[in-house]
């Protein structure tokens, strides 16, 4: 197996390019993908200041590094979710990649600073907990980035996460959902602008980047997120591109191009108004709050019944949601 670009041993093949790579072309292999990604849905300006989520697994770190090496002004946010026996595990990662470059990470502890975790608040609100995770994991990478006045959010989505969400969203024809999935969501209504500078690259080659860049990550995955539908739109998926390769970034980019300019046009025409939220000042869409006589957002909504809750410990869900 040799290298396509300079015919030394290659350490990685990539069906869908028709290519394989040694280490040094396999890197700028990955970089170029996240320069035209930056580019094509215009992304980033030079000279922007970036705050990049991570979790501790291999995509957001290897974004966090990619984006440095791109030149990029990027400090980190983590945030830890209580997830006993995950969450401690994670940040040791993201602490370890942080310090030994010399980065700036803010990190933001659900349980000591808000008072409640993940498995929680999803008891208190009777949701699976990935949507417990994912109300507070918005809510305060939108926060982090007000308060620290960055130009953008990016996380670590890579190809496979979005082109599972956009086959979900295809599968149910959720409109909605499917004009707000963009690689790039700009500043509105005061939430910051949102970047997925990994839309062009899959999991697997994000795997090979750690690993030929020694980047060292958390392996495993939430114990929470067993059961998770879009592990089997990602199997289904797979199946698919192993059978004729290429195919899956041709469905999520093809979308892009040619579907989302229109689902977009039709949500922008009724979008909600957006009003603060009287406890945390973060721009909601809630009405009125029975109780409290004025806009409560969703999270701090959350955050007072979690708060109210007995803790629950961890338990894997295999419910569907
Ligand atoms: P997930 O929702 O776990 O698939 O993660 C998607 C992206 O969200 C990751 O690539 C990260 O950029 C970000 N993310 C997930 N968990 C955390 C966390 N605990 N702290 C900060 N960012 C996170
Ligand atoms: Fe959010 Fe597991 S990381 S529920
Ligand atoms: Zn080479
Ligand atoms: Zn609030």
């Amino acid at each position: 197996m040799k290298c396509r670009v300079c015919r030394g041993p290659a350490v990685i093949d990539l069906p869908r390019h028709n290519a394989n790579f040694c280490t040094e072309h396999f890197v700028k292999f990955c970089h170029d993908q996240v320069i035209r990604a930056i580019k094509d849905y215009r992304m980033l300006e030079p000279g922007d200041r970036v705050l990049m989520a991570v979790s501790g697994g291999k995509d957001s770190l290897a974004a966090w590094s990619i984006l440095r090496e791109l030149g990029y002004d990027v400090d980190g946010l983590y945030i830890g979710l209580g997830i006993e026996g995950y969450s401690d595990v994670s940040r040791v990662f993201v602490d370890e990649f942080a310090t030994a470059r010399g980065l700036k990470l803010r990190v933001i502890d659900l349980p000591s600073e808000h008072g409640f975790d993940v498995p929680t608040a999803a008891a208190a609100v009777r949701k699976v907990p990935c949507a417990a995770c994912g109300t507070s994991k918005r809510h305060l990478f939108d926060e982090a980035a007000r308060d620290g006045r960055y130009d953008a959010v990016a996380t670590g989505h890579n190809l496979d996460d979005e082109a599972a969400v956009l086959f979900g969203n295809v599968l149910h024809w959720d409109v909605d959902y499917l004009a707000r999935q963009r690689p790039v969501l700009e500043a509105v209504d005061g939430f910051p602008r949102k970047v997925k500078p990994l839309v062009r690259l899959t999991e697997r080659e994000m795997a090979a980047y750690c690993v030929v860049t020694g980047i060292d990550y958390q392996v495993d995955e939430c114990p929470m997120s067993v059961g998770n539908r879009h592990l089997g739109y990602k199997d289904a998926l797979n199946a698919i591109e192993q059978r004729s390769p290429g195919s899956k970034a041709a469905f999520y980019v093809g979308f892009q191009s040619r579907i989302a300019p229109l689902v977009q046009e039709a949500a922008a025409a009724d979008r909600p108004e957006m009003v603060p939220c009287s406890n945390c000042a973060a721009p909601t869409t809630a009405p009125v709050d029975p109780g409290a006589g004025f806009p409560i957002c969703g999270f701090c909504r959350m955050a007072d019944k979690a708060r109210d809750h007995v803790p629950v410990s961890v338990r894997p869900t295999r419910k569907r949601h």
